[in-house]
């Protein structure tokens, strides 16, 4: 399993070497695409955009605190889920993908991230969509995925015949869009709910192992914008609604441990567990403040790295999980230049 140290924008001189160890780690399974090699097929499809993070290219800096109900301390020892804990947290809104001007009106995958500034040294990011599902469960399947989007050398437009072609080979990488074409646009990155996808093995003092995953569903409510509301609220709204709700009140998630039952796929991030599985809400995460229009975000030279994980939480073995941080730090690094 990998754990990652955190890695700072300070460190730029560093990030070579991280670069070169995430990915000596990721790629000792043979015939795997390497970081780069996926990395290199996100800037196909994409583009390349100075500065701006290979997915979630199009996002805003947020801040606010997390308070720990305490009910999450007989799964994990995690100091930031006993009882009484309250951490200050440095969160990141995103739109998918690596284009800096995806619209907010289209059905498309929504971000949150959070880094929670634990004391005594631990350590605990947090990388989630608004989507149960990623788009692949294999890196083959991802690369294929990639490649299969990425425009046609002789017209420079992606070929709708090829990717209807690939889809078809591959139905999984149906679960994610036929979940956000039913589930989304949300009217708000408030009013969306954001999924840990990956599941993580969460060990308490007793030593007690489980898998889980995890939801922040929105105090607010889900919400998504209708076919008139998209039109009218157009490409461009997401960060200047969430400015305008925050400077009212902070924006609320509840952060809820979902525990799986016998059978249900552990290492699968294409597979959505079913709504009824037990639920325990571990904490209240509230928004504070959002960086105004045009001023550069604390979070904008960050890496969040979903495996830098506190005492009390594992990775699981999820391949899509374990490559996660060695592909950012090839974004942060190609970023960063
Ligand atoms: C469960 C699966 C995944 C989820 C939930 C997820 C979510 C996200 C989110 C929300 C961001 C924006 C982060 C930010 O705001 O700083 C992001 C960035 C990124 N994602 Fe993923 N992702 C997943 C899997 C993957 C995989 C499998 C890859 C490639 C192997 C990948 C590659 C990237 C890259 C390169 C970035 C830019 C990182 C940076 O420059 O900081 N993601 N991802």
């Amino acid at each position: 399993m990998i754990r990652t140290q955190r890695i700072r924008p300070t460190l730029r001189a560093l990030c070579g070497g991280a670069v070169a160890l995430l990915a000596g780690v990721a790629t000792a399974a043979a015939q795997e695409p390497t970081p780069e090699a996926i990395v290199d097929a996100m800037e196909k499809v994409s583009g390349t955009h100075a500065g701006k993070r290979r997915s979630g290219a199009k996002g805003v800096c947020a801040a606010g605190e997390f308070v720990s109900t305490g009910a999450g301390a007989r799964l994990t020892k995690a100091s930031l889920l006993q009882p009484g804990a309250r951490v200050p947290v440095t969160a990141r809104f995103s739109n998918g993908g690596g284009n800096p001007r995806a619209p907010d009106n289209a059905p498309a995958v929504r971000g949150m991230s959070l880094a929670f500034a634990l004391p005594g040294g631990d350590s605990f990011e947090m990388v989630m969509i608004n989507a149960p599902a990623f788009g692949a469960s294999t890196l083959p399947s991802f690369m294929k995925l990639l490649e299969s989007r990425a425009p046609d050398p002789t017209t420079g437009q992606p070929d709708p015949q090829r990717i209807a072609a690939a889809d078809r080979e591959n139905p999984e990488w149906a679960v994610q869009p036929n979940y956000l074409r039913a589930n989304s646009p949300p009217s708000s990155y408030a009013t969306a709910p954001y999924f840990s996808v990956n599941s993580f093995v969460f060990q308490n003092a007793a030593g007690e192992k489980r898998h889980v995953r995890w939801t922040f569903e929105p105090v607010a409510g889900r919400a998504v914008l209708t076919p008139e509301e998209r039109a009218a609220r157009g490409a461009d709204f997401l960060q200047d609604e969430l400015r305008g709700r925050v400077g009212r009140a902070p924006a609320e998630w509840r952060m809820m441990v979902v525990l799986p039952r016998e059978g249900d796929p552990l290492l699968s991030a294409t597979a959505i567990w079913p709504a009824d599985r037990e639920q325990v809400e571990v904490g209240l995460l509230r928004i504070t403040s959002v960086t105004p229009a045009g001023q550069p975000g604390e979070c904008d030279p960050m890496m969040f790295n979903p495996t830098l994980l506190p005492a009390g939480i594992e990775p699981s073995d999820d391949p899509m999980l374990n490559i996660r941080a060695p592909a950012y730090a090839v974004s942060l690094s190609r970023r960063l230049q």
